[in-house]
Parts: C-alpha cells; structure tokens; sequence
C-alpha cells in the first residue's frame, strides 16, 4: 500500500485557511487531518500533491465518464474561445447551443425534442420543477403543484430541488422549504418490508397521488438507478406501472438522470435501459464529462406546446446556461463517446465489473452487491444471515475513521455512505476495463477483510 506521507505544503495550508469545501467537516481539518489535495489526471487515475496514485473509482463525482486528462475535449473549449467566448442563450442563441441541443434531442428517447441548458445538475432539477408547475398552470390545471419524489433520494441542494430530496439529514438545516415535497418508499430490494412485494412499490406513487389529491400533484421525479441509500435499481415493470400512474393522474414524469445518464448504465440515457418515456429528463455530470459545468432538461414536444401558445414563456434563465465554452466541450465529448465506444466499453464490461463485485460475497461484512452499468454499491452488514445493520456509532467507526481512508490510502478513491444503510459505491470511468477491476480488488478486498475481522 502507498502510504501519503504528511506534509504541509502552501497548498495544505492555504486551504485549511480559504477553501470552503462542499459537505465536508471543515473542523477535523482544523484538528490537523490533511485535505486530499488532487493535482494530476490519466484516464483512469488521479495523482495527489505528494504524488501517490489513486484508482478514481467515483469518476470524481460520477461525473469524469470519459475518463482524465483528454486535452482534447478541453481544446475544444479553447477553440470556442477564439470564436466566441461568451454569448447568452436569454433572447439570443449561440450555434454551439443550437447544434449541442439538436444533438441531444437526438440521443434522448421519443420525443424529448427541446432542451433547457442549465449549469448543473441541482439547476437543472429546479428547472424541471418550475416548468412543471408552469405547465399545469398554462394548461388549465393551476393546483398541481406538488413533487413526488422517493425516501433518501437526492436530487440535488437549490431549495426547490431540495424540497423533492429525501434525506432527513440534508433538508433539516433549511426548512422550511418550497411546501409540496412528498415522499414514498424507494427500490431498495434488500431491505422489503414484510409482507411488501417488489410489484408493489410502484402503486405507492397512485397511494400518494391520491392521498394528495390528483389535482394538486404536479410530478413525479426519480432516478433510473437511485444513488443515496446505494445503487436501488428499479424491479421489472417499474417504471412502466410509474408511466401508466402518471398518465392516469395527468402527473408529468421526470427522468433525473444527472448521474444515468451518458453512458453510466451502459446507454445515453437511463429510461433507455429501463424501456420508459419520461416527459423530462434532468442531466449534468457526464454531459460533459466534468470537462466544464453544464446540466439540462430535456423535455417531451408535449411539455413544450404550451410555451409557444400566444405569449406564453417560460419565466426562467440562467445568465451561464448553455455557455458557448461548455457546449463546446460537450460535442466534443460526445465525439469521443461516439468515436471511441466508449458506451459500448460498459456494456462489454458491466458483467466483468459485476462479477468481481460479486466476487467479495464471502467477506462477512459484504451485505449486498447491486447497481447497473458502471454504477454499483456494496451493502456493509455486521450479520449476512440477518442482514442486522450498523448503529450510528458503528457506521461513524466504519466509515469514516476505518474505510475511508484505509482504502483511499490503499489507492482507490470510491464512496463510502451512510446517508441510508452503510454502502461503498463504485461508479468508474467508462474506459475501465478488467484489469482496472482487477485493481479495485486488490484494493477493496483487503481492506473489507479486515474490518470484518475488526467488527468480529
Ligand atoms: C440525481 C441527482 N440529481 C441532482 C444532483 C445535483 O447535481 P449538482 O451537484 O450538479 O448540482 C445530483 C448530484 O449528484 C444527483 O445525483
């Protein structure tokens, strides 16, 4: 195992003076802990300031899915540069825009013909909700105003957003928020309450719909493999019964795949692998392999029609959204995933990725094995047989004081979460192959061995 050795560089220091970072302690940095400082990228592996080696087996942020240091996609920016740095997408239209926005009503399913550039993926989701309710409003239906969304889902921080994300921890700061958030059970299989089939969860959506009252609902949103609690992906007919509920229910259906979408589930869009025809769907991350900031939503002809009616607009705009730079960066990266097969790699691959996931079921801790694509999550139990989970002192233990930095000092960068039961997730660039699920192993194994033997 590569050891960092401790060091204080100016680095270190001035940012434990200046740099604010998102969702961290910031005081066990203040207690002398150092702060990952990341320097360098290469495909599959990012250096630190001290030159060790890690496996990015989180793609950064779920989001680096071509894999680093492409200069190339980057150029592309630089070009865009010379011509035009900067024109907005409010009144005015760029051709980066234009061919960006075409190019990806061509990949999306069905009709979703019209994009809304935003600069990420919170705004994203936060556009979706307002041109939600919009929407009802313009079409004679000004109640349906609430959001349907599952437990322990995230869907990102802006206060809209929020208010359909379902973590406890994340929401209690800021309440009150945006009224209308509405939760129902997610699709964690491994943890059924009795007597609760997997055919059953979809129609919790119609409970809610009608408990709420169908006039005042206004979507639906979740993701085709939801990340928070681990990796849940959908049982079989899922989406579809969803599909059937909203339909019912005139409730639009938002697809928020700012993490399944371009090529993270072995297709450019999640609905895809699952089969389904969102009204929406939210996107960011991979969208321009993190090469800038940039997200969308992509509506349905549908959604749509009523903006163009008389002098309907949508009241919404980001200054940035659908900058020239970062539009740019996203055809080029999507010429990569074209040219180089970089989709068809996960699809290859998946199963292989799978299998040495699977591989680890004879380590104690090792609960569950489940995701898609290059998109998974390890389950952590103290009993395989009862599936008794961690209390919050374990879990603290686990993965904070043990996992995480025993396998980040071992060299691999992943997840480890408790924001539902205590999970690892894996989520690597789409270039990775076995020999790189080779290394993870070398890595991962070890280290889960011996928290089983701590934990025994
Ligand atoms: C499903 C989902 N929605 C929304 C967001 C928010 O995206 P961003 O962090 O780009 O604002 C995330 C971020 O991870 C996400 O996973």
């Amino acid at each position: 195992m590569a050891t960092p050795q401790k060091t204080t560089t100016d680095l270190q220091e001035q940012a434990k003076r200046h740099l604010w970072m998102h969702f961290s302690r910031m005081g066990s940095y203040d207690q002398g802990a150092d702060i990952p400082v990341i320097v360098k990228g290469e495909g599959c592996h990012v250096w630190d300031e001290q030159g060790n080696r890690y496996f990015d087996g989180l793609s950064a942020l779920f989001c680096v899915n071509i894999g680093h240091g492409r200069a190339d996609v980057a150029m592309a920016g630089a070009k865009q540069a010379e011509e035009l740095g900067f024109f907005t997408n409010w009144s005015y239209a760029h051709p980066r825009s234009i061919e960006l926005a075409t190019r990806i009503a061509g990949l999306a399913p069905g009709d979703l013909n019209r994009v809304f550039f935003t600069n990420s993926g919170s705004e994203a989701v936060e556009t979706a909700l307002k041109l939600a309710r919009q929407f009802h409003k313009l079409t004679g239906n000004p109640n349906k105003t609430k959001v349907i969304a599952r437990d322990i889902a995230y869907h990102g921080t802006t206060m809209g957003a929020l208010a359909a994300t379902g973590i406890t921890a994340l929401r209690a700061p800021f309440e009150p928020f945006m009224p209308g958030g509405c939760h129902v059970p997610n699709t964690n299989q491994y943890r059924l309450k009795p007597g609760y089939g997997p055919e059953m969860l979809a129609d919790s959506v119609e409970e809610r719909i009608l408990f709420e009252g169908p006039e005042t609902v206004a979507a639906v949103i979740m993701e085709p493999v939801q990340n928070a609690g681990g990796c849940f992906t959908p049982p079989e007919g899922y989406f579809q019964r969803i599909r059937e509920i909203c339909d019912q229910y005139g409730v639009l259906m938002i697809s928020d795949e700012v993490i399944c979408s371009w090529g993270r589930l072995g297709e450019w869009f999640g609905a895809q692998r699952y089969g389904y025809q969102p009204d929406m769907i939210t996107t960011a991350k991979g969208i321009t392999s993190a090469y800038a900031p940039l997200g969308a939503v992509i509506a349905s002809d549908e959604v749509f029609a009523p903006f163009v009616e008389e002098h309907a607009t949508f009241m919404h705009g980001l200054t940035f959204g659908g900058h020239p730079i970062a539009c740019a960066v996203s055809l080029a990266n999507i010429d990569v995933m074209e040219h180089e097969g970089v989709i068809d790699n996960v699809r290859e691959n998946e199963g292989a990725f799978r299998a040495m996931l699977d591989s680890l079921r004879d380590i104690p801790v090792v609960g569950d094995v489940r995701g898609a694509g290059y998109f998974h999550a390890i389950e952590l139990v103290k009993d395989q047989d009862t599936k008794e989970s961690f209390d919050d002192d374990e879990s603290e233990w686990l993965l904070r004081e043990f996992l995480s930095g025993e396998l980040f000092r071992g060299g691999l960068i992943c997840r480890a979460d408790d924001r539902g039961d205590p999970v690892i997730q894996l989520s690597p660039p789409l270039i990775a192959g076995p020999e790189h699920f080779d290394e993870i192993e070398g890595i991962l194994r070890p280290v889960l061995e011996e928290a089983s033997r701590r934990i025994g």
